[in-house]
């Protein structure tokens, strides 16, 4: 995507940019994966749950994977009968659990408890899986490790084997962006050592998301273990990644509105704030500039527009001062950015535009309404 092209076109500031030809190149790498493995490929919504991603993903893949009622709502109505759709969640609420059976082809369920409660409220055409949790971190940073001591995801593979009978499948899910697939391999080690031929029982296998597909230099190890699984235990194997489809094709444009010296740095204020792409403040994590320069002379700190002390994207070095009125984007946002922002101090949403054919296509503005909408009591 031209980021110069694309800042000079836009009309409205801040805005979260989709990059359609991104979204499409991962899914060719998926399909590549799909037709060489004989996996089964699902769009973990929660990553990025707009409609537009859901409609462009939806002829490449078999389905979607959901985490609440909400997603499985809003998974159902876009698939319109036309793939699966796979659930596991800690949340599964005794008031949901009918509605979820009738929406979801497969549940998972996170332990072996949640198991037991709804297990008998689920009807014949749902397949019913397990998470199991193998024990096995490939993360020093607990937040984001679902296999860390006391993990809340999963049941434990030590403990899962004499309950397997009971299920059609397993779901694992224990990284977080990898970028090779050793972890996965590691994994399916300790899988197949730990649960043995009981694997030949199940009619599926869920490995997860967490792998950052379109950055994986060699898929090879992984599609021969994916045969391999299918071979020795014929189970159908599935992969549900959100992050690897959308997080390099999602772009957050801004512009400053204030700049200043604070203690002898300079601050740019932007029309963004962390608020819209909370990850940066969650992790302490400094996203990526498009117009940053690591030889340039100028070092700015670009400062969000709220009044929270730490709504700070980060220092930055730029070729050439900034000024009032410049656009800055911030690249490569597209997962978990837009589904967890908020309007924090009243300030609104980015606008949504899709760049499709070297054009930009605006698909979502938000307005006070929505604003007020949200906080007005009801009558
Ligand atoms: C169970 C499960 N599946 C899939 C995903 C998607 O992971 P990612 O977006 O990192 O590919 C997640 C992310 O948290 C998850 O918890």
């Amino acid at each position: 995507m031209d980021f110069q092209a694309v800042k000079a076109a836009l009309s409205s500031s801040p805005a979260f940019v989709i990059d359609e030809a991104d979204i499409v190149e991962c899914l060719q790498v998926l399909s590549q994966l799909r037709a060489q493995s004989g996996c089964k490929v699902l769009y973990s919504v929660k990553a990025l749950p707009l409609s537009y991603v859901l409609e462009t993903v939806k002829p490449y893949v078999d389905g979607f994977s959901v985490s609440s009622l909400f997603e499985a709502r809003l998974a159902n109505e876009i698939l319109a009968g036309a793939g699966s759709l796979h659930l596991t969640t800690p949340g599964i609420r005794a008031d949901e659990i009918d509605e979820l059976g009738n929406l979801c082809s497969h549940i998972s369920f996170n332990s072996l408890s949640q198991h037991q409660r709804y297990v008998d409220q689920i009807q014949a055409q749902t397949s019913i899986g397990l998470r199991v949790n193998p024990k096995l971190s490939f993360l020093e940073d607990d937040r984001f490790n679902p296999c860390g001591q006391y993990s809340k995801l999963g049941a434990d593979i030590t403990t899962v084997k004499p309950y397997l009978a009971e299920v059609q499948g397993i779901h694992v899910h224990n990284v977080f962006s990898a970028t090779d697939v050793f972890s996965l391999i590691k994994t399916m080690d300790k899988v197949e050592h730990e649960l043995g031929d009981s694997l030949a029982d199940l009619g599926w296998i869920n490995l997860g998301g967490g792998y950052l597909f379109n950055q994986i230099a060699d898929l090879g190890p992984m599609i021969e273990r994916i045969i391999r699984l299918k071979n020795d235990f014929a189970v159908d194997v599935y992969i549900e990644p959100g992050k690897a489809l959308v997080g390099h094709a999602g772009h957050l444009v801004s512009t400053i509105i204030d700049s200043f010296v604070s203690d002898g740095k300079t601050i740019a204020i932007l029309d963004t704030s962390i608020n819209h792409n909370p990850e940066v403040f969650e992790y302490q994590r400094q996203p990526e500039c498009h117009e940053h320069d690591s030889n340039g002379q100028h070092a700015v700190i670009l400062a969000g527009c709220t009044c929270l002390a730490g709504d700070v994207f980060g220092e930055y070095r730029f070729a050439k001062s900034l000024n009032i009125g410049d656009k800055i984007v911030f690249k490569n946002v597209g997962a978990y950015s837009l589904i967890k922002a908020n309007r924090f101090n009243g300030y609104n949403l980015p606008d949504i535009v899709v760049f499709k054919d070297s054009q930009l296509h605006s698909i979502k503005h938000y307005s006070y309404q929505d604003y007020r909408q949200q906080w007005l009591a009801a009558d």
